[in-house]
């Protein structure tokens, strides 16, 4: 059968992952957050002492990173690992999404993920998820989604994930990181947040995740 990319981009915390891991899985597709690469990199920086403005530095760490996922077969999670190391529970911490868009609004930092991203999906059959997919990774992906929902609710939503791993903050802490990150995102020189003229608008706010997943499911019966 045809092979296909799959976009899925949006605000922060839309339900975009849940969403993409749950298509990918049906489908048999592989399945990429490359959000989590962008968190890759900051916890690297940041672990390092490298500043956000220290572009030489920053050259030298890309290079010295390697950003892979691997599959956990006991929860059959996709997890992200950073130079051979799981570093899938430091990436989601607050300390990260607090700076994540400072990092990967370094034009650098977009170029060596959006070339690694380009690779990963090469072979086609990948469920992608992020904000510039379908407008840079994947111009030619052949379902492109754009994945919106109220603020309140997505802030609701990280918030339960994070107290799952045991991380208590604020509702009014989240909502002040998202509004930040959806800025820095929608409003950054190199491949902003946006919505590809040729993506299908998803308001997740008032649906279920199996609406979701099936809502994606119609498109791409439509592209087969
Ligand atoms: O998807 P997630 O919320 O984990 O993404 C974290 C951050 O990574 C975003 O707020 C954004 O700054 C950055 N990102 C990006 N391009 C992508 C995916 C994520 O700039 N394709």
């Amino acid at each position: 059968m045809k092979q296909l990319v799959i976009a899925i981009d949006g605000y922060s915390s839309c339900g975009k992952s849940t969403t993409a891991k749950a298509v990918a899985a049906l489908l048999h597709y592989a399945y990429v957050d490359t959000g989590a690469m962008y968190r890759g990199v900051t916890l690297y920086l940041l672990e390092q002492g490298i500043a956000f403005d220290d572009l030489p530095g920053i050259e030298q760490a890309l290079r010295d990173i390697s950003i892979s996922f691997r599959r956990n077969r006991r929860t059959g999670r996709n997890e992200l690992f950073l130079n051979g190391v799981n570093r899938e529970d430091d990436i989601r911490q607050m300390r990260i999404s607090n700076s994540v868009s400072e990092v990967s609004v370094i034009p650098m930092v977009r170029h060596a993920m959006v070339a690694q991203q380009q690779r990963m999906g090469r072979k086609r059959g990948v469920v992608m998820d992020g904000r510039d997919i379908g407008t840079t990774v994947f111009p030619d992906a052949e379902v492109k989604i754009f994945m919106t929902a109220e603020v309140e609710l997505r802030a609701k939503r990280r918030q339960d994930e994070l107290a799952e791993k045991g991380e208590i903050v604020p509702l009014d802490d989240i909502i002040e990181n998202l509004r930040k990150r959806d800025h820095l995102d929608s409003t950054r020189a190199e491949s902003p947040l946006r919505r590809a003229p040729d993506a299908v608008l998803l308001d997740t706010t008032h649906i279920t995740i199996s609406e979701q997943v099936d809502f994606v499911l119609d498109r791409v019966s439509s592209a087969l």
